[in-house]
């Protein structure tokens, strides 16, 4: 199914200029950016995006390291979507990442992982909610 997915260049993608390597490897692989804007999360926003985590012993940690520096958050549409960029990014932790995917290539941690995407259908619905207005998307 056409389906829409919330994905985040984190802070230290965004720190080694490669907004650009990993926009092309959405295209590649058929995803549409329909919606995108760059931003210093605050605190406050960073502690809502990843509220289901608050319980978590690496929570402040990925708080401090989502509000480092900029972030890049896009909606990315197409076939299967969200399933389609979790392969694109590869597994949390880089070190258990395959080889081609953005984090085996990327990222440095699992903290600074270089990328987040939707997990199923209805967090991508309210991760787009969180950082796009309706208005925000592109139709198509
Ligand atoms: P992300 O997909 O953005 O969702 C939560 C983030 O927490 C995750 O990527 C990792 O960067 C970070 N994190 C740090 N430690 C862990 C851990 N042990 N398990 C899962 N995520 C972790």
């Amino acid at each position: 199914a056409l389906e829409r997915t919330l994905s985040i260049i984190k802070p230290d993608a965004v720190a080694k200029n490669v907004i650009g390597q990993i926009y092309t490897r959405f295209e590649q692989a058929g995803l549409k950016v329909v919606a995108a804007k760059m931003k210093q999360l605050s605190r406050k926003e960073a502690e809502g995006f990843y509220a289901v985590h608050k319980e978590r012993p690496f929570f402040n940690a990925l708080v401090e390291f989502m509000i480092s520096g900029p972030v890049m958050i896009q909606v990315l549409q197409g076939e299967g979507a969200i399933a389609r960029n979790r392969e694109l990014m590869g597994a949390t932790n880089p070190k258990d990442a395959a080889p081609g995917t953005i984090r085996a290539d990327f990222a440095d941690s699992i903290d600074a992982n270089a990328v987040h995407g939707s997990d199923a259908a209805e967090t991508a619905r309210m991760e787009i909610a969180y950082f796009f207005a309706e208005t925000e998307v592109s139709p198509r």
